[in-house]
């Protein structure tokens, strides 16, 4: 029978206890980890938030106690008064290792069922069950570990941007739906039929806006919601830093962010980040690492073999480049001998899932070539490639030929999962790095238009104004994002302030008048009332907090996430509306077969 907390009040966290409180009468509360019964001695290792320590009931004490202690079994919580006392055998593994508590009096103030995963950080429950019971899940020292540390990540970066003048201020959640972007998560409006709600896929208009009304300096820390695929890195709500600022040009806001990462990784970690960051312009990005988000802690680089490749007798190579296309590789250098040909038979299925039609490779061993296409080049052919990619003995290079895109992207991929494979990612090496000069356009092949690549308030590079209108592939953003270690924790840009710039922005976009005055039409009012110029950048907290706690995935460091099919498996959500719901909401079905 559980028992009421009666006069009793804790004094101390278990895991805090240490040689300095011997002697003392304390006070403990939390879960029992671990029940050993040695006789005439109960051991009890007794976990709370802070850590954990052991109580000993012993029967000459009271034997009234120690029959009590004697029914208590795994996850009972449990209330106990005590002395501490040195511990004979000392445990070195856990910080209260040197101490123990002599039990003289035992609440039972819980009982617990076996609990269908074993609260220990080395348990290996599959993720479904540890999501099911997540409550159970968060009692390891571990999971509370990293909310605890995401806590306070994200109390130092209001501390950072409260004391340089930035103003926290909530923007709303039921929004107008965009068109652009991510696909929105609709809340139907029940007192005006029809029309629904988008919850924020970001601040971002309200924090514009928040500019115009001379807020000056803006930041949160918010939800936002995306109906988009899942992965690793992804969730259909996640938390944004969100920030903005005005009257400053992209300088000053790097300069800031960098500041406050710095700030941050300091306090939180004591980890000296050396500021500035690099740079690395998208273009750049794109053709040496085959990603907008390149992880620079090792190299594997891509370089180009394309006047080689057009005029070899390999024909795979020689006809890519004919039709327009791209022969690239990489070379992966001094782990000739970690790949066997089975293996580089996996890492060309790799390729393939990537979008690769092929993976050609050679190898340099001994002085000589092996290679299934060595056959195709001549001696000063196999002179060049090593010249453009700095091989010698050891050396291991794949190729890719294929549509420019096609190989940036398998090669990109290629180098990370190599990366993966050869141990080269340790979590604790932290490259930052800002790419800029993205485009300011995207081309979508299924809507056939232009899109904005970042967002359709970011300004153009001041030299590329001109060709909005007659080359828009060709026209930089002033957008920038910072990647660490090939994740993209941050983005942001400059943002239009002019009204007709903005036009000629929705122009280009291909948006009409109507449906751009429809869907923005009170963000253009509002710029044509004094607009200060302002930029910002928003970060996925998930995502920093992932990283700096070396976990795989932002699941890890999220209390309650979604599933890969935007499920939550402990509260079955979604779940079906019920029908009186629907008609309120003037909702019919339509769930097909
Ligand atoms: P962006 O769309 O780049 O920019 O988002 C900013 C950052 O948010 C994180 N992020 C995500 N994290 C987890 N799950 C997701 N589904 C997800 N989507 C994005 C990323 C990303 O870098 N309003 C602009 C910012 C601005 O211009 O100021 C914006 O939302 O880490
Ligand atoms: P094949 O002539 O198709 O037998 O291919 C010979 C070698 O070239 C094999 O190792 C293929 O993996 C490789 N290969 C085929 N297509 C491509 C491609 N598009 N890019 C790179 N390598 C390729």
């Amino acid at each position: 029978m559980a028992e009421a907390l009666i006069n009793m009040k804790r004094t101390h966290y278990c895991g805090v206890l240490r040689e300095t409180d011997i002697d003392k009468k304390v006070i403990l509360m939390g879960w029992v980890q671990k029940k050993r019964n040695l006789g005439g001695l109960i051991f009890v290792d007794l976990r709370d938030r802070e850590g954990i320590v052991q109580i000993v009931f012993d029967s000459e004490i009271s034997q009234e106690i120690f029959d009590k202690a004697n029914g208590i079994k795994g996850e009972y919580v449990i209330a106990v008064e005590g002395i501490v006392k040195m511990r004979e055998s000392v445990n070195n593994n856990i910080p209260t290792g040197k101490i123990e508590v002599f039990a003289s009096l035992l609440k039972i103030l819980s009982e617990s069922e076996i609990p269908p995963i074993h609260i220990n950080d080395d348990d290996n429950a599959g993720e479904n069950l540890r999501l099911k019971y997540r409550y159970l899940d968060l009692r390891k020292p571990k999971m509370q570990q990293k909310l605890i540390f995401r806590n306070k990540v994200a109390k130092s970066i209001r501390d950072f941007f409260d004391k340089e003048g930035f103003v926290d201020i909530e923007t709303p959640f039921l929004n107008k739906p965009t068109p652009e972007g991510a696909r929105d998560y609709l809340v139907p409006s029940r007192v005006n039929p029809g029309h629904f709600y988008a919850l924020p896929q970001s601040p971002q208009i309200f924090k514009q806006l928040l500019m115009v009304s001379g807020m000056d300096r803006y930041y949160q820390i918010t939800k936002c919601f995306r109906d988009e695929d899942l992965r690793a890195d992804r969730q259909p709500e996640f938390t944004q830093i969100d920030v903005e600022m005005s009257f400053i040009d992209m300088e000053d806001i790097l300069e800031i962010n960098e500041k406050m990462l710095k700030d941050v990784f300091k306090k939180t970690m004591d980890i000296e980040l050396k500021i500035p960051f690099n740079r690395m312009t998208y273009d750049i990005a794109m053709e040496n690492y085959g990603s907008d988000k390149p992880d620079l802690r090792f190299g594997f680089e891509l370089k180009s073999i394309d006047s080689l490749a057009a005029n070899s007798s390999f024909q795979v190579f020689s006809s890519t480049i004919e039709s327009g296309g791209t022969v690239r590789g990489i070379n992966v250098k001094g782990y000739e001998s970690k790949f066997t040909r089975k293996d580089i038979a996996k890492l060309e299925e790799y390729a393939k899932i990537v979008g690769a039609k092929g993976l050609a490779w050679m190898k340099f061993k001994d002085g000589e070539v092996s290679s299934p296409i060595a056959k195709f080049f001549n001696e000063s052919e196999l002179e060049e490639l090593k010249n453009i990619f700095d091989a010698s003995d050891g050396d291991l290079l794949l190729f890719v030929a294929d549509k420019k895109n096609v190989v940036l992207t398998a090669l990109g991929a290629l180098r990370v999962e190599l990366a993966k494979q050869l141990d080269l990612l340790d979590s604790k090496n932290l490259n930052f790095v800002w790419i800029t000069e993205f485009p300011l356009f995207e081309y979508d092949e299924e809507e056939d238009r232009y899109v904005a690549k970042h967002h359709p308030f970011t300004s153009p590079i001041d030299s590329d104004m001109e060709l909005l209108e007659s080359a828009p592939h060709l026209v930089k953003a002033k957008a920038y994002d910072i990647v660490l270690n090939g994740v993209e924790i941050g983005g942001g840009s400059i943002r239009i302030h002019q009204s007709n710039l903005q036009n000629r922005m929705f122009k280009a976009l291909g948006l009409g008048e109507e449906e751009v005055n429809e869907k923005f039409g009170f963000l253009i009012e509002a710029f044509k009332y004094g607009t200060p110029p302002h930029g910002g950048i928003a970060y996925g907290l998930d995502r920093m907090v992932m990283l700096m706690t070396g976990s795989d995935s932002i699941r890890e460091v999220i209390a309650f996430p979604k599933t890969q099919n935007a499920t939550c498996l402990m509260t079955n959500a979604p779940g079906f509306a019920e029908e009186k719901q629907l008609v309120e909401l003037s909702i019919k079905l339509d769930l097909g077969e």
